[in-house]
């Protein structure tokens, strides 16, 4: 029987392998990882990430042919194929900070299994790398093989989250990059064996090892550049009366273009893009392209001034003060239907917001009052690493409460941010919440989700992103 491990038992190491089990009964899998809290909440009836469907894949294997162990090196030991999704942070000091990816844990990884390897294995990167990862990881296994033979695949992983079981049950496609020599030819052939058990041969990709790691990279900035792209029209729309909804249609409809990731927001959050971005700017500047380099970065400052701007908007509508008012914050999480908050706009924007005083009141489906408070005292960047690793703040936020329902949220509140398209934010009971909040009462829709007439109607005063503004909005210009 094949054996399978994945170091990392995160949100692309746990979902992934689940996948792998459910549609492989003939390969055994183990899950493994540093962090004995994720691990036992794998082996709990409270998975520690909240992913549709994944529960139900999960229970399915478990027990049979897939476990999740903090015994990291038998498991390595024992696997024919060894999957690494660890972290790769944005590295924080040093050559490369703010933007080179930190590669430590991955390389402690690979020195791991140089040492523990009894058999030749076949190593994948899961984890996004930058171009040119596998080389440095070749080297190290090799200098310390003990004779056994290691082959390196690149396996970049598209699934998003939220989405992420039927993502994988169903990938517009699987890339595979490998040597391009025998071995290498084989361990492809190995990895696309696995894959070929549900997913359609035609749609798994096999490429040169640094076509691989450069496209996942690609992926990410090509799809945070239609958001960008999308943000930056919404200021326009909003300063000449367009609308961004009927403009991301009409562009949308043409087939070259497409209807997709054209939704304007307060801006894209989640632990890839912007660090994918950071790493692509970064690996430009090193290959002497200043020019490709400025060209990503402006992605990345677009996406800082669509928050920047929401924020200024709220302010300036609020008689340019928002010092001791309640604020209501609906959403927290970096999307919907997941309790990731990792670079979630909600950061940026409560902290913006707590930075002219104002008091919050934030409620999230998924998200409790430990996470947010961890957000909103983390330095930039500290949240990409194992949890027990993370730097704990002594304090708590002030001026901050999580609640557990939207109307208490907004009770007594001037006004109400939406920073998550969660559903249920589309159907609350906005006649009551108007009447339990002080007047005049302000709703600041970063995602599009409230129906902006019949709010307006009841006597809000509403701004959305990148839509016709009511005329009390159109006096208090937001300058960034
Ligand atoms: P994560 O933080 O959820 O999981 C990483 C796990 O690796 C953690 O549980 C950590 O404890 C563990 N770990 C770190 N070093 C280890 C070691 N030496 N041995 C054993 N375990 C170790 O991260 P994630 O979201 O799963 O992302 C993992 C990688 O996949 C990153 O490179 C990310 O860029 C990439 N990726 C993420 C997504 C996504 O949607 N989250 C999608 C595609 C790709
Ligand atoms: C993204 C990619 O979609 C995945 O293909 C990739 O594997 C993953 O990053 C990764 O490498 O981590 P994810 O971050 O989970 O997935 O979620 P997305 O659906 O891409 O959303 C990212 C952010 O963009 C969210 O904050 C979302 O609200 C925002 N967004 C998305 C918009 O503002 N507008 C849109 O039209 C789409």
């Amino acid at each position: 029987m094949v054996k399978i491990c994945c170091i990392g038992a995160g949100y692309v190491g746990g979902p992934t392998m689940a996948v792998i089990a459910l549609k492989c009964p003939n390969i055994q899998v183990a899950v493994v990882d540093i962090s004995t809290a994720r691990i036992n909440a794998w082996n709990s009836d409270t998975l520690p990430i909240y992913e549709p469907g994944l529960d139900e894949v999960v229970k399915k294997c478990q027990g049979k042919n897939l476990s999740f162990s903090t015994d990291v090196e038998k498991h390595v030991a024992e696997s024919d194929i060894v999957f690494v999704s660890v972290n790769t942070p944005t590295k924080t000091q040093g050559l490369g900070a703010g933007k080179a990816a930190d590669l430590t844990y991955w390389e402690s990884a690979a020195r791991m299994i140089a040492d523990v390897a009894k058999s030749n294995k076949i190593v994948v990167e899961k984890s996004t790398v930058p171009v040119k990862t596998a080389e440095a990881i070749e080297k190290i296994l090799t200098h310390n093989s003990k004779g056994i033979n290691f082959s390196i695949l690149s396996n970049p992983e598209f699934l998003a989250e939220g989405t992420a079981i039927s993502d994988l049950l169903n990938p517009d496609r699987v890339l595979i990059g490998g040597r391009e020599t025998p071995e290498g030819k084989k361990a492809i052939e190995a990895l696309r064996d696995v894959y070929a058990h549900w997913v359609p041969v035609d749609r798994i990709l096999c490429t040169n090892l640094w076509s691989a790691e450069l496209s996942k990279l690609a992926a990410n900035a090509f799809l945070a550049q239609r958001i960008s792209s999308v943000n930056a029209m919404s200021a326009l729309c909003e300063a000449t009366g367009a609308d961004v909804s009927q403009v991301a249609h009409a562009v949308g409809k043409d087939t070259r273009i497409g209807p997709k990731f054209l939704n304007a927001s307060v801006g894209f959050g989640g632990s890839c893009f912007q660090k994918d971005i950071l790493n692509l700017v970064y690996i430009c500047e090193c290959n002497g392209l200043p020019e490709v380099a400025t060209y990503w970065k402006q992605v990345i400052k677009v996406n800082d001034y669509q928050k920047t701007r929401f924020v200024n908007r709220i302010v300036s509508s609020m008689f340019n003060t928002v010092s001791g008012k309640k604020i209501a914050v609906l959403g927290f999480a970096f999307k919907k239907d997941t309790g990731d908050t990792r670079e979630t706009p909600a950061i940026d924007v409560c902290k913006g917001l707590i930075g002219d005083k104002a008091k919050l009141s934030i409620y999230d489906p998924q998200v409790n009052q430990d996470q947010i408070q961890r957000d909103l005292s983390m330095k930039k960047f500290d949240w990409d690493h194992p949890v027990h690793l993370q730097p704990m703040s002594p304090t708590s936020v002030k001026d901050v409460s999580v609640v557990w329902d939207a109307y208490t949220a907004t009770k007594d509140a001037h006004g109400i941010c939406i920073l998550t398209e969660w559903d249920e934010f589309k159907n609350l009971d906005y006649q009551k919440i108007f009447n339990d909040m002080q007047k005049p009462a302000f709703v600041f829709d970063g995602r599009n989700v409230v129906d902006a007439e019949k709010l307006r109607k009841i006597g809000f005063i509403v701004y959305s992103i990148g839509k016709p503004l009511d005329d009390w909005l159109k006096d208090m210009p937001a300058v960034a």
